[in-house]
């Protein structure tokens, strides 16, 4: 990609990321009687900088089926980025990966407490099912998307990919457990938010799924990549603490394959990835532009 187009999709990245922050601090105020303690704590970790991926996905994907961002889309992407911020308030906690530092400012429970860091987990993401129960305007479509919000995100998905993370810590582990932890903890909500877009667009079945596909490697190659990060860059770069996952005793791809092995398979999921997107043309740039940019990424 050469460097205008580069900077071309950043601006377009940026856009989407602030209309994300948007929505989010304009849903929490909206949202009457949060407790207080839990509101300032929401709002800490929602208002920190996020690179918002996920919500973008939700958006790029309703308009490249309808055109336009939905309602439905709109609240999608914020119910994701809550759920999202759940799940790291909870990854950060001293019983799970102990980490005091996350985009670049410390974390919920260093900041308030332990009770409070789980309080506000807890209502992050009960309050994204909340605002999709109540804000999306066609109820059948709101059915969906809690369905797939709830099935992505639960005890056959992302909880499921964070328990068995702590199960394999300290054990030499093997590819499949390695393979069930990243494409349950982190692929399924790529995955979701690519298929949210869709139905909130009201998709044909032909494209929730070529949809649902390119989100489930994308999310793959992404969590291939935050593990090869943990081991490259900075704690500056990263907003939160490097070299965690070695000293933590994590199965990762680097501990499992190496540094080199692991970039070739990140390069492989990422081209699947973009070639679920065939079935859209051209109206898919903006994601293949997204999958390129997330496969060199430093952050
Ligand atoms: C971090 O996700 C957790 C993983 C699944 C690797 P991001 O790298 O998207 O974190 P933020 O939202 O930009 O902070
Ligand atoms: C986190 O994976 C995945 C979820 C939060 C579901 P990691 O533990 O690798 O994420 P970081 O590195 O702390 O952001
Ligand atoms: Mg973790
Ligand atoms: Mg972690
Ligand atoms: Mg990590």
């Amino acid at each position: 990609m050469d460097k205008k187009t580069d900077q071309t999709f950043k601006h377009k990245l940026a856009e989407k990321a602030a209309f994300t922050d948007f929505l989010l601090s304009k849903l929490l105020a909206d949202t009457p009687d949060i407790q207080p303690r839990i509101r300032q704590a929401a709002q800490y970790t929602l208002s920190s900088k996020g690179k918002r991926i996920r919500a973008a996905i939700v958006l790029w994907s309703s308009e490249i089926v309808a055109g336009r961002v939905t309602n439905a889309a709109e609240i999608a992407a914020a119910a994701i980025e809550m759920v999202h911020t759940y799940s790291l308030i909870h990854d950060d906690l001293p019983a799970m990966d102990d980490d005091d530092l996350r985009r670049g400012r410390p974390t919920c429970h260093v900041e308030f407490d332990d009770a409070t860091a789980i309080l506000t987990g807890d209502a992050l993401l009960t309050l994204a099912f909340e605002l999709l129960a109540t804000k999306v305007e066609n109820s059948s479509s709101a059915v969906k998307l809690i369905a797939t919000l709830a099935q992505a995100a639960g005890s056959s998905g992302m909880i499921a990919g964070q328990m068995s993370d702590i199960e394999a810590e300290k054990t030499d582990g093997d590819i499949k457990t390695l393979e069930y932890i990243h494409i349950n903890k982190t692929a399924k909500i790529f995955q979701v938010a690519a298929t949210m877009g869709a139905i909130a667009a009201g998709a044909k079945q032909a494209e929730v799924q070529a949809l649902s596909q390119f989100g489930l490697k994308l999310g793959l190659a992404f969590q291939i990549a935050d593990d090869l990060l943990d081991i490259n860059a900075t704690t500056e770069q990263l907003g939160k603490t490097a070299g965690k996952d070695e000293q933590a005793g994590k199965l990762t791809y680097p501990a499992l394959l190496g540094v080199e092995k692991s970039t070739q398979l990140e390069k492989k999921i990422t081209a699947e990835a973009i070639d679920a997107l065939a079935i859209f043309g051209d109206k898919a740039n903006v994601l293949r532009e997204l999958t390129a940019e997330l496969l060199g990424r430093k952050k």
